[in-house]
């Protein structure tokens, strides 16, 4: 009797063991969806996401360096702009390279 219910409970302890392993590869499987969710480069971002509150005339009319662009982004993002930390960094590079 004591046999079989050691044995329930390594049962148990196993199946647990496999949830969480499922469990583990979903959200690293999320992650990789995040990467491949923001393949737009970031000309196109730029495009997409900084129009609506002003034309895109505004944006390119600014003339500053990396760190300047990281101010008006951030600042932006606090407006209302939607991008997310990779989109941010790829709008910046895009940015500067102007
Ligand atoms: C939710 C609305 C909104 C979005 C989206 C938005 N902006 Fe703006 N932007 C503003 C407002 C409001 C101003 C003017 C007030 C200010 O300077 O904060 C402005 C001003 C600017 C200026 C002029 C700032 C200066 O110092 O002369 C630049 C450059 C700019 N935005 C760039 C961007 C870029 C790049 C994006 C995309 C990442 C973007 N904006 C997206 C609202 C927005």
């Amino acid at each position: 009797m004591s046999v079989s219910k050691i044995g329930l409970l390594l049962l148990c302890l196993l199946l647990l063991f496999i949830v969480s392993l499922i469990i583990g590869c979903g959200s690293s499987d999320s992650s990789i969806n995040d990467t491949q969710g923001s393949t737009i480069d970031g000309k196109t971002l730029v495009e997409q996401r900084c129009i609506g509150c002003h034309s895109l005339d505004r944006v390119f009319a600014k003339k500053t360096d990396k760190a300047g662009w990281i101010v008006i982004v951030d600042d932006m993002i606090k407006n209302g702009a939607k991008l997310n930390s990779q989109e941010r960094d790829k709008v910046l590079e895009y940015l500067a390279s102007l």
